[in-house]
């Protein structure tokens, strides 16, 4: 892929600027608590990476992996776990953390399945909430960006596996 196949839309600055503010906002909700982060495999790697050194309050890490059948850009909503969590969250404060919501699907899937080990709470973490293909109503209670359409690729974003290590946002010009 060369320049002009993809068009900058959050630089480096802008996404540590909005995962400042999401650690702060995090750090004083969970005030006196200490949360577990579950990180999404493997697109959320690199902001919870940066999310998490940015806390002030304790935290834990655990990791999920899911798979969805698709398209290299569109999911069929047809969702499972390859790689589940291992730390126990039961009475836990649990809080997911993504690098893309964009049908939804995932989320309510995900959701439904931490519910059930009983966590005391069970938050949302999101770097981006694109609602183009949003076709479920899901509680995001942390959001990075809002973007309307378009594919995106860096900061962990990927296009058939390449281009994660992009440290800007980018959409792919098709
Ligand atoms: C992306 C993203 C979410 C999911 C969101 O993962 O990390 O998990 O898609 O899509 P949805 O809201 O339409 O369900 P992807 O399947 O691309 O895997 P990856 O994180 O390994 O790149």
């Amino acid at each position: 892929m060369d320049q002009s196949e993809k068009r900058l839309i959050f630089t480096a600055e802008d996404i540590a600027r909005q995962v400042q503010r999401l650690a702060s906002q995090i750090s004083a909700d969970y005030h006196g608590k200490e949360v577990v982060l579950i990180g999404v495999l493997k697109g959320a790697f690199i902001f919870l990476a940066d999310l998490v050194r940015q806390l002030s309050i304790p935290a834990q890490l655990d990791f999920v992996r899911l798979a969805s059948y698709g398209t290299a850009t569109e999911s069929s909503g047809k969702i499972r776990i390859t790689t589940d969590v291992e730390l126990d969250l039961e009475g836990r404060d649990v809080l997911i953390v993504e690098d893309i919501v964009d049908s939804g699907l995932t989320t309510v899937f995900l959701r439904e399945h931490l519910l059930a080990k009983n966590p005391r709470s069970l938050r949302m973490c999101v770097l981006l909430d694109k609602r183009e293909r949003r076709s479920v109503s899901i509680p995001l209670d942390y959001v990075g960006f809002h973007l309307d359409k378009g594919f995106v690729i860096g900061y962990g974003l990927d296009c058939n596996e390449a281009h994660r290590q992009l440290p800007g946002i980018y959409e792919l010009i098709v």
